[in-house]
């Protein structure tokens, strides 16, 4: 890597919470740090990016300009079809999505709004949120949901593409196969509990505690695909199901409109 030219990176906000930047920021391994100084130049993102107004602007249609063909982009939030829900500068959210996309090395959608429409999509959606596939029709798109994304899967896709140049291996949602190709229900620590039927029954039931399974209080791990039961979460320590919390499927498509998020509130 010492050797290698950093790559430059546009991360775009469009209708998000900036949930998949802030977890972006924590990743462990690799560091985030040592991602922003080591493999990508990080051109524009409005979380981290220290100039403000007409002047970040600029900095982007430079980058633009100068990196045609050689910028990665990553976009967070959804895209709204409906006029006046999302301006940047004056201009909409599709233009600018447009605008990025058209001459980018990669295009990543960071979190599940901006692979599949996320919370802002949720019925009745007003804004028209979409996902970005629907705007950026015939452009590969590496879909990396998640509400938000673990950060190491983040860094992670980004430190491959950097350190082999090649993009990630995808299933056929491109979804990177290393990180999405299992199950949680598949490497669940609650998994065995599940398979000998014992499940709790609420969430103050003490065999929560003691580890059986969630399935009865609405888990969703039988049918989400992400790295959470592998990888975890803060730098491998815990994640949902781990510290009590059915899985939500928070990286599935329309995860808010096929709830119930819980079932026993
Ligand atoms: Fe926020 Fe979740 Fe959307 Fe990321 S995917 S911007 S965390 S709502
Ligand atoms: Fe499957 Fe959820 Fe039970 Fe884990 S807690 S074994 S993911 S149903
Ligand atoms: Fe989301 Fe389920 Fe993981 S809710 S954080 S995919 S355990």
């Amino acid at each position: 890597l010492e050797t290698k030219k950093r790559v430059p990176l546009i991360w775009l906000q469009m209708q998000d919470c900036t949930g998949c930047s802030e977890s972006f920021i924590r990743s462990s391994y690799p560091k985030t740090e040592s991602v922003i100084f080591n493999m990508i130049s990080l051109e524009y993102m409005e979380l981290l990016t220290a100039a403000a107004g007409f002047q970040t602007e600029d900095a982007e249609q430079n980058v633009l300009k100068k990196y045609k063909g050689e910028y990665v982009l990553a976009v967070e939030g959804s895209v709204p079809k409906e006029a006046g829900y999302l301006t940047i500068g004056g201009r909409s959210g599709e233009d600018l999505l447009r605008e990025a996309a058209q001459n980018a090395k990669a295009v990543m959608a960071f979190g599940t709004c901006s692979s599949w429409g996320g919370i802002a999509k949720a019925k009745p959606n007003p804004t028209g949120a979409q996902p970005i596939s629907a705007v950026l029709k015939g452009i590969p798109i590496i879909r990396v949901p998640g509400c938000p994304p673990i950060a190491e899967v983040m860094t992670g896709v980004l430190a491959n593409l950097v350190t082999f140049d090649q993009l990630p291996e995808t299933d056929m949602l491109g979804r990177p196969k290393a990180y999405y190709r299992h199950r949680i229900h598949d490497k669940c620590n609650r998994r065995a509990y599940f398979d000998a039927g014992l499940f709790a029954e609420s969430f103050d039931d003490p065999n929560l505690k003691a580890g059986y399974c969630l399935y009865k209080l609405g888990c969703k791990g039988p049918t989400t695909y992400n790295s959470c039961a592998e990888l975890r979460w803060n730098g491998g320590v815990s994640y949902p199901i781990q510290s009590g919390n059915p899985c939500i499927g928070c990286s599935e498509a329309d995860f808010w409109d096929n709830g119930p998020l819980y079932t026993h509130f």
